[in-house]
């Protein structure tokens, strides 16, 4: 933890001080955010002794990928606004760690661009009310060796981030953009889902987008998605055992229990305690 204390100090004496806080912030009073690290402190190992653990092997098998470590890289927004590399330097950390990248719909780089470098590959989605581009956007991510679609459920509208709506529009370093993910000259998407009222790229914070698709989701889309990527569908954003069954009727692959980093709904449970 002292080594995460130092990086993250480092990071906010090097960073623009609203992107430090679009990384680091979380909805509404940040006590979600806060009892997040704090639910992670109470749990508890239970250490079994004289197990023979001279070749111990942390390498774990995940939804058909063989893994050296049971980690792998959730998918986050916009890393090129932390780095010039961002999200390919990721792919390519988390190949050489011999695990598994998820590149998020708010990247700033193309697919494409990351499965150069990628090992083993998922692709997270944020819906939009307009399916066809949708359908485009993860056939693509299958024909470049996404194996997985991660349908973030989570955001039918944005959470107030109040450190957002402070500072308002990120701006973007020259030359980044967040990507389409269509391969070619297309804008990206403009407001509704996917498209956050605030963080990077976004329109100014008083100036909402409307929500549309996004907030009418349903758990039948999850088979939607599914169909229209010809992918196993991962289902991001699960907080209760009750939307687990609803995930797993709704066909979903697997579930990634979250609470979005404590950054859509403050006073939601810890996501330490809703994985129990
Ligand atoms: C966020 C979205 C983009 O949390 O996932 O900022």
């Amino acid at each position: 933890m002292e080594l995460l204390r130092r990086m993250e100090a480092r990071a906010r004496d090097r960073l623009p001080e609203a992107v430090y806080d679009y990384f680091a912030g979380g909805a509404g009073d940040e006590v979600t955010l806060a009892e997040n690290e704090e639910a992670w402190r109470h749990v508890w190992l239970r250490p079994r002794q004289l197990t023979g653990v001279s070749d111990a092997d942390p390498s774990i098998t995940l939804l058909g990928h063989d893994l050296a470590l049971p980690v792998l890289l959730a998918p986050a927004a916009a890393q090129r606004l932390l780095h010039p590399d961002g999200e390919v330097a990721a792919a390519r950390a988390a190949a050489a760690a011999g695990t598994i990248f998820c590149l998020s719909t708010r990247a700033t780089a193309d697919l494409a661009e990351v499965a150069e470098v990628a090992g083993p590959r998922w692709f997270q989605l944020y819906m939009h009310p307009d399916r066809d581009r949708v359908a485009r956007m993860l056939l693509r991510a299958a024909e470049h060796g996404y194996d997985q679609v991660v349908m973030t459920i989570d955001l039918p509208v944005a959470g107030r981030r109040e450190r957002e709506l402070r500072h308002g529009l990120i701006p973007m370093p020259e030359g980044v953009a967040v990507a389409t993910h269509l391969g070619q000259d297309e804008p990206e998407f403009e407001g509704g889902p996917g498209s956050p009222a605030t963080g990077p790229a976004a329109p100014p914070p008083r100036e909402k987008p409307a929500v549309g698709g996004w907030a009418a989701l349903t758990w039948e889309d999850v088979g939607w998605v599914a169909e229209a990527s010809g992918l196993p569908v991962v289902v991001k954003g699960v907080l209760t055992a009750q939307d687990a069954e609803l995930a797993v009727q709704g066909g979903a692959s697997a579930i990634v229990v979250s609470n979005h980093g404590a950054r859509q709904v403050d006073g939601c449970v810890p996501t330490a305690v809703a994985l129990r």
